[in-house]
């Protein structure tokens, strides 16, 4: 009974109520304005120089690279031109060793490296062809430029951007730590990489993974209006929405098209309210922070992304444990046992390690419905070493996981309600009958068991949404977005750099979203390399 008492305190101190909602959806919103005036901001704010989202009829053969969780994925896109596309990919988990490698050129080899490995296995003709061509050839960069493929970098870590395939790291975020990368130019440091082994591909465009999600929805699901928001929820989280350029104050270092009236906006929202003025704030939110690589920052995406949400249960559990008043994950003898065993818990359990409870364990007790729990105990066993649990163990578990998961659901609906407020688009007479497409990607939005119906649970409560709000907002998955979504910015770039000089792909840009009715991507990508 103590087990129980305890676990319903605890639950207690992760409820995010319909008030404390409403009061972070009015402080996201004064923080996006201020983060649109001013640099050094809690949220960011990025000017992406993406002026317009496709329409679907892109077409072309194009590469894709995303850095950004845990895995790094390389992608060909075919892109068909009639709102399909066809994707081939590899992927590759990410050594630990290299997220906090010395030098960043320890890093990017690694990933050039993966580039080229992809093109042998997945293009080899193309690949083959290449390396004759520079066999042949007196000068060992005297291949023709078509032959080469664009690759749409999604590199999804805050990022100064100066254009469209130029931007500096500003800061690390999801456990990478390579100081020496902080101010450096992602695209040249990955070019550099993918020149040393002479492989046959040019960094285009660098694009963050939300920018690629709300580019690849909008590609896939066209509407009147556009897709306004691109969102990941998944190891770290964050959004990009269109907004206009009338409320963007502060000044713009790159030249951008300015005809379409919009940007795409990086919010990177993981740092919202760094400041903690809405953000709850228990102890072990508190303890985690404290040895993050990073205290202090991203308070909101610690406190809503599958990187951070089993470690903020590992940190409840082992509190529990601690527990002299409580008998958890312990019994007496096996009569207080369901089973009629012991619970024990192996020594070198990572419940005792630092990030040593995935997030996945949460979908699993939230999707345990059996009556004895019997799922979620034998995952128990598996991820954790924790053996024999008892019934009422496991119902503790999963009560504060599932507190866990519900607030870091609410949390979310925070960011989304505050840009769909700020798109303005509820109140639009003009397209009333159009709903407001919001495209997602990521681990927890996709596995974790009703994290959208959470989210829209939340936002019937927001003011200025409601029932009525809630319906019209349109929340899909937008699978592999960053791949489909940097393929489509690599197109943009490829078009622009085939035909024209630096400054003169402005107007073609202009000239494109006039005819494409404020679209700005070129309509086909025959300027994609295909040999
Ligand atoms: C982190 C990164 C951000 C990225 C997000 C989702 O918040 O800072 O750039 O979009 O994770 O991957």
């Amino acid at each position: 009974m103590a087990l129980e008492a305890q676990s319903a305190a605890i639950v207690a101190q992760f409820d995010y109520t319909d008030e404390q909602v409403n009061s972070a959806v009015n402080e996201f919103r004064r923080q996006m304005t201020e983060g649109l005036e001013k640099d050094g901001t809690s949220l960011s704010q990025i000017p992406t120089y993406v002026t317009g989202v496709p329409n679907g009829t892109e077409k072309g053969l194009y590469m894709a690279v995303d850095l950004g969780g845990t895995n790094f994925r390389v992608c060909s896109i075919q892109l068909n031109g009639d709102t399909t596309f066809n994707l081939t990919f590899s992927k590759v988990a990410i050594p630990r060793k290299l997220m906090v490698a010395k030098t960043a050129q320890e890093l990017f080899a690694f990933l050039a490296k993966q580039i080229e490995l992809f093109l042998q296995t997945h293009h080899e003709d193309h690949f083959e062809q290449h390396v004759r061509r520079r066999m042949t050839m007196s000068s060992p960069d005297g291949y023709k430029d078509e032959h080469v493929f664009r690759l749409g970098f999604t590199f999804s870590f805050p990022v100064q951007q100066v254009g469209i395939n130029k931007g500096t790291l500003i800061r690390w975020t999801k456990g990478f730590d390579i100081p020496d990368a902080i101010g450096k130019d992602v695209c040249a440091l990955l070019q550099n990489e993918i020149d040393k082994l002479h492989l046959p591909v040019k960094v285009a465009a660098l694009v963050n993974d939300t920018v690629g999600t709300l580019m690849a929805r909008s590609y896939s699901s066209p509407g009147k209006t556009g897709t306004v928001l691109g969102a990941i929820f998944g190891t770290g989280t964050n959004g990009a929405y269109v907004e206009k350029l009338s409320n963007l104050k502060k000044p713009l270092s790159g030249e951008y098209d300015k005809t379409t009236g919009e940007m795409v906006i990086n919010t990177e929202w993981g740092s919202f309210d760094n400041q903690l003025s809405v953000l709850p704030n228990t102890a072990w939110d508190v303890a985690l922070d404290k040895a993050s690589p990073n205290p202090g920052i991203q308070m909101y995406e610690k406190r809503v992304s599958g990187m951070f949400l089993g470690e903020i249960l590992r940190l409840v559990i082992i509190d529990l444990l601690k527990d002299p008043k409580v008998s958890f994950f312990k019994d007496e003898n096996s009569s207080s046992n369901d089973w009629k065993s012991t619970t024990n818990i192996v020594s070198d359990s990572s419940i005792y390690t630092q990030w040593g409870v995935d997030t996945a364990i949460m979908s699993v007790a939230a999707a345990d419905n059996t009556p004895e729990l019997s799922t979620l105990r034998g995952e128990l066993e598996k991820q954790l070493d924790i053996c024999s649990a008892g019934l009422d163990d496991a119902q503790a578990f999963k009560a504060i996981a599932n507190a866990i998961g519900r607030r870091s659901a609410r949390l979310s609906a925070v960011a989304i309600a505050a840009i769909v407020l700020q798109t303005g688009k509820l109140t639009d007479s003009a397209n009333a009958d159009e709903p407001i497409d919001i495209g997602v990607d990521g681990s927890l939005v996709e596995h974790y068991p009703y994290f959208r119906d959470m989210i829209y649970e939340a936002l019937r409560t927001i003011d200025g949404i409601g029932e009525e709000g809630a319906k019209r907002i349109r929340i899909g998955i937008a699978k592999d977005g960053s791949g489909v979504g940097a393929a489509l910015i690599a197109l943009v770039a490829a078009g622009m750099e085939e035909r024209l000089t630096t400054a003169d792909y402005l107007g073609e840009l202009r000239s494109n979203a006039k005819s494409n009715n404020l679209t700005v991507v070129p309509e086909d990508g025959e300027t994609a390399a295909q040999d």
